[in-house]
């Protein structure tokens, strides 16, 4: 296979932008391999979903090392596409990863430990095919293990070339504040936190202000609640969805919150948008996130998505009106 050449003007129709106090910009969309990367998935369609992501200007993918099913499959789809197609494309591209949760058996492959994010990511290097990450996320904060201890890991694995940068994902906020000192005394500044966020979740709101306190990116996941926020489930759960394997996505879930899609759904046609382009558009008009992890199954999705960024603003009426709906 001969390596992707991708499309002339590639970035023409993206925005990017500085996380944090750092000097890296990320594209306003990143795409997720949190599902559909795994050992099951097809390379091909895995291929199409990349490359029209990278066509669309998305320069920015975010894995873990637990990715799959099972963990580790998703690095290693990802190091078969950058191997057979992106090698070229590196200095283009950002590729996070990520440790914190069981990627593998034994006391030393879960939690916040030197010991297990050293290991973690010298192992997501050799699946992945590539000498550094881009960003090395502590995957969430584990409370047996001292902060110090994991912060320390993390300005180890910066500096000694694992990766260039480090970021947060899922601290809570009494932790977080302590988190990004110690980085910044090592040296090593965090340059971002991921967090959940959607318009169906809303919990983390009161950490934007913090972020922007404390110079911190604002990386969001979910953005579209699994799916559920898409014209997807209007006729039920589809037998390919996510819903419908019933894993993450839990079927009474998508069917509570369907009165509320709907009405959503309402409103983005009413502005000539499907219902995932406004979702995506209401956080990236909201002024608190850096970039917007999507998660797709087929390319189509991407291409959706692709137009929230150039949607056209979300009036003050329309934003009351979402308002209204959510608050329901
Ligand atoms: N830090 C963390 O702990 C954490 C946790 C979770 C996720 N993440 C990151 O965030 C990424 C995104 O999360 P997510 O996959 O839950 O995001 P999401 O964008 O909310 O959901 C993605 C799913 O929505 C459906 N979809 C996407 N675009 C669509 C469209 N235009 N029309 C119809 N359906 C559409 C697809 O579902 P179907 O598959 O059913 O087609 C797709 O798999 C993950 O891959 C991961 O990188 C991080």
């Amino acid at each position: 296979m001969a390596y992707y050449k991708v499309k002339e003007g590639y970035t023409d129709n993206m925005e990017y932008r500085r996380l944090g106090a750092s000097g890296l910009r990320l594209s306003a969309l990143s795409l997720g391999m949190w599902q559909n990367f795994g050992e099951d998935a097809d390379r091909d369609v895995a291929r199409k979903i990349v490359c029209t992501a990278l066509d669309g200007g998305i320069t920015s993918f975010d894995l873990a090392n637990n990715y799959g099913p099972p963990a580790g499959a998703a690095e290693e789809m990802f190091g078969y596409l950058y191997r057979s197609l992106l090698r070229p494309l590196r200095d283009e591209i950002v590729v996070a990863t990520k440790a914190g949760y069981p990627a593998w058996s034994g006391p030393y492959g879960d939690g916040g430990s030197k010991k297990y994010l050293v290991a973690s990511c010298d192992r997501s290097l050799r699946a992945m095919g590539l000498d550094y990450v881009d960003i090395f996320y502590s995957h969430r904060y584990d409370s047996n293990t001292p902060l110090e201890e994991t912060m320390s890991a993390l300005d180890y694995i910066v500096r000694s070339g694992r990766a260039l940068y480090v970021a947060l994902s899922k601290y809570p906020a009494d932790v977080l504040p302590r988190a990004v000192e110690i980085l910044r005394s090592l040296g090593t500044p965090c340059i971002a936190h991921q967090v959940q966020y959607s318009m169906l979740s809303r919990q983390n709101e009161p950490l934007f202000p913090l972020h922007k306190e404390l110079g911190v990116g604002c990386v969001t996941f979910s953005p579209l609640a699994q799916g559920q926020l898409t014209n997807r489930y209007a006729d039920g759960i589809p037998a390919d969805s996510r819903a419908s394997r019933g894993e993450s996505l839990k079927a009474g879930v998508v069917e509570d919150n369907l009165p509320k899609v709907k009405a959503l759904a309402e409103v983005a046609a009413e502005r000539g948008e499907s219902l995932a382009q406004l979702a995506l558009a209401w956080q990236l008009q909201g002024g608190a996130v850096d970039s917007v992890i999507i998660g797709a199954s087929r390319p189509e999705q991407v291409i959706d998505n692709l137009g929230a960024v150039s949607a056209a603003p979300i009036t003050p009426e329309q934003a009351a009106k979402i308002n209204e709906i959510l608050h329901k």
